[in-house]
């Protein structure tokens, strides 16, 4: 793929596009320390950014997009911060679900969701009852959510089988595994994108991820505008996927 299929005013022809959109949403904490206000205040600029990069992606037709919002590793941050954050969760699922909603979203959550409290989880099953029938994007929030978690509960399930009789040890393989994590049901990531400088992974979809292409973007997340999810996008058609083959393979089959 080159850059030829990108038009001029930069919009990326759709069989270019990822059906499949993953991202680590990080920076909000430095975004409001450079401006030397409270960290939480980073984390309400970035819900705007989020709106906006949500927008985009229901503007380009993208079928999922899959944002990680807590880790399961967040819990151990300043108990005032991990409190303020569930607020926002809550206020931020108050605000937007209707814009969602008239937008044909559909919104989904993954990660252990038993350690929220029963309000917000209440909340969590309203906005997914809600938008279960929505034809459009598909949003995946996660929230307490981990790579290795999500493996773990694999795991357990798939054991409970076994231990149950419904299932031989010699029946599992990469696919039936993949049926027991998280997103199984959609297209595997196509593009991962990190803002906020760090080239790290942070235990997000760590099965998931295994043939994702990896963009890195310097902003920090409240800065991320249409513009950089541009960039990543036109980045993303530029990238030759080959999945364990040649390139002479891929160009030989038209998909390079
Ligand atoms: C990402 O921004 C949001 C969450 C983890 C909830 P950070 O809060 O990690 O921002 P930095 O990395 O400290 O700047
Ligand atoms: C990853 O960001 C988690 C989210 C964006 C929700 P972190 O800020 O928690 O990642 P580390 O700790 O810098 O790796
Ligand atoms: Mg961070």
């Amino acid at each position: 793929m080159s850059v030829t299929s990108i038009d001029r005013a930069g919009t990326v022809a759709t069989n270019e596009l990822p059906h499949h959109v993953v991202i680590v949403m990080d920076g909000n904490g430095r975004w409001a320390k450079k401006r030397l206000l409270p960290r939480t205040a980073g984390h309400h600029a970035g819900v705007k950014t989020t709106r906006k990069i949500v927008e985009q992606c229901v503007e380009n037709k993208i079928r999922a997009l899959t944002i990680f919002a807590f880790s399961s590793e967040n819990w151990k941050r300043p108990e005032q911060e991990v409190s303020s954050l569930m607020e926002l969760f809550m206020s931020a699922l108050q605000t937007e679900v209707k814009s969602l909603h008239e937008q044909q979203v559909r919104v989904r959550f993954v990660g252990d969701l038993s350690a929220f409290s029963h309000r917000l989880q209440d909340k969590i099953t309203q906005t997914m009852m809600l938008t279960e029938n929505n034809t459009g994007l598909q949003l995946n929030i996660a929230v307490n959510y981990g790579g290795r978690w999500d493996i773990t509960q694999a795991c357990k399930i798939i054991a409970e089988k076994i231990e149950s009789g419904k299932l031989r040890s010699d029946q599992i393989d990469a696919q039936m595994f993949n049926e027991h994590v998280c997103l199984s049901e959609l297209p595997e990531p196509d593009l991962f994108i990190r803002t906020g400088g760090e080239q790290r992974i942070s235990n997000f979809l760590i099965w998931q991820m295994a043939y994702t292409e990896l963009y890195f973007s310097d902003l920090l997340w409240p800065d991320f505008d249409r513009q950089a999810f541009n960039d990543a996008l036109v980045w993303f058609a530029g990238r030759q996927r080959r999945f364990g083959k040649t390139g002479e393979q891929i160009e030989q089959s038209g998909h390079g």
